[in-house]
């Protein structure tokens, strides 16, 4: 895989973090169909899951310039045709520039963002998604009032500082947050660095 180089950035945690999420996506992603991805960030996973998973069409979308320059970087340096040209979405806006979709991909974010971007993505998953569809969610987050590990603890903090309206969110909230969506928790999975992946289902009747 080629080098950051102009307008690709590179993060390391998603260098790190990208084969242990590929391999659950492997297992809870549909065969084939379009998966939208909610803050790509630089990109770097959407290529790195389109290379990997051929049969799926992954849409990545960032509300930032730079993030969706770089997604388009990427994809340009990867020449990868199963990446579509980045869309401008905002999570907690009411209206998403995507009417459907076959999954639904977040990582990092709903940490490090307002809870009404947490429910955004509950609305929009709701709206989008086909009965069974799954939201993929990835990253650290508290868990029933249990106290966080340091490592969390500390990061969680460095939010708070940094943005009183970000920080760690209880996979419970998150949970209720997604079933009055239609949304159900139907895995919940130990990643490595004190991450989790929880996998949404949307429910047949609605
Ligand atoms: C820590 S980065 C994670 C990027 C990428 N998913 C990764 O894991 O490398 C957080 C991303 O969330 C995006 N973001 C912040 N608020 C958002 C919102 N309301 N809707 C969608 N994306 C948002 C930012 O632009 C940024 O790209």
């Amino acid at each position: 895989m080629a080098e950051p180089e102009g307008d690709r950035r590179s993060a390391p945690a998603a260098l790190r973090n990208r084969d242990p999420i590929l391999q659950v996506l492997r297992e809870v992603l549909p065969a084939t169909g379009v998966v939208l991805e909610v803050a790509s960030g630089t990109g770097e996973h959407a290529v790195h899951f389109a290379r990997a998973l051929p049969s799926l069409t992954w849409q990545p979308s960032d509300p930032s310039e730079d993030a969706r320059r770089s997604i388009a970087a990427w994809t340009r340096s990867e020449r990868l045709p199963n990446v579509l040209p980045p869309l401008e979405l905002d999570a907690a806006a009411a209206t998403w520039p995507a009417a459907q979709a076959d999954a639904i991909v977040c990582i990092n974010m709903i940490h490090i963002s307002p809870w009404e971007a947490t429910e955004g993505v509950m609305h929009g998953a709701g709206r989008l998604l086909p009965a069974n569809g799954p939201l993929v969610l990835y990253g650290p987050f508290r868990r029933g009032g249990r106290p966080l590990e340091p490592s969390n603890a500390a990061f969680d903090a460095d939010l708070r500082a940094r943005n009183l309206r970000w920080g760690l969110r209880d996979v419970d909230e998150v949970a209720d947050c997604a079933a009055a969506q239609g949304l159900v928790l139907e895995r919940s999975i130990e990643m490595p660095a004190n991450n989790l992946i929880l996998v949404f289902r949307r429910s047949v009747a609605l």
